[in-house]
This record gives C-alpha cells, structure tokens and sequence, in this order.
C-alpha cells in the first residue's frame, strides 16, 4: 500500500485520538479507515460511566464509514497511545472482517511513529462470515 496514503491514514487516526473520551482508563486510541471508495473516516474510543458501555475506536471509525455510506474497508490504522502496537480486541477483529478481505491490511501505529503490518485475516483466522448464514 503507498506510504502517502499510510501516511494520511496515521494522521487521520491520530487526529482523533486527541479526541478520545477515556476518564476511566485513561488509555486514549484513534483509529482511520480508507474504504474502498477511496474516503477516510475516523474514530475514537468514547468510554461511558457504565463501563461496559465504552466503544473501541475501530467501532466508532466502521460507524462514521458506514454512516457515510461506504461498504468496503481498503485498509484500518489503529494508533495506541503509548509505545506498544495496539491489537484490536476480539469483537473489533468481527467489526472489520465484516468490511473486509482476509488480505486487508491493518497497521497498528505507537506514539513514536512505528508501524506495525497484518493482515485481518492473520488477526481473525476462520472468521464467522455472513456467507455462514446461508445454508
Ligand atoms: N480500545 C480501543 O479503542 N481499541 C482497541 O483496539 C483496544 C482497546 C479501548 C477500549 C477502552 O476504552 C480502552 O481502550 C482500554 O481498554
């Protein structure tokens, strides 16, 4: 994938990363997607009082994608906020396989810049698939 575009999606997600409501684990995370249609949506991890309530960033990032009407993930960055990759959790590994291709590329980005490549389908192997439902 070009590095311009990694480049923007880094921001992106760092951009909103600033924006994080996280009182409670005071852990602050921002996540871009590209879609397929070429638009960037971003997000934050928005905790609530009640905590079981709190949402990844990847969910709000796929909520602003699928809110504006792309259907398709091209690729996900996902900044965590200290100098360790942020892996995305259990259900947001379902959240982007639902947008995605085993092959789609997740970056997961530290504070200081480094990048950290895979694959959903290395994050997610044997995916649940709506193509599951059919039969
Ligand atoms: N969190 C994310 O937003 N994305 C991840 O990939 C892992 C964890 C959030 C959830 C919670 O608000 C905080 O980080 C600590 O778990």
């Amino acid at each position: 994938m070009d590095n311009n575009i990694i480049q923007k999606l880094v921001e992106s997600a760092y951009e909103a990363q600033t924006h994080s409501h996280s009182p409670y684990s005071g852990f602050k995370v921002g996540a871009a997607v590209l879609s397929k249609n070429g638009n960037v949506f971003s997000g934050c991890n928005v905790e609530n009082a009640a905590y079981p309530l709190g949402q990844c960033a990847e969910a709000t990032a796929i909520g602003a994608m699928v809110t504006g009407g792309d259907k398709a993930i091209e690729a996900i960055v996902i900044a965590s906020p200290n100098d360790e990759a942020c892996f995305p959790c259990g259900g947001c590994r379902q959240k982007i396989a639902e947008f995605a291709a085993d092959d789609t590329p997740v970056y997961m980005v530290t504070k200081s810049g480094s990048l950290h490549p895979v694959t959903i389908g290395e994050l997610l192997p044997y995916a649940f698939r709506d193509t599951a439902l059919a039969s």
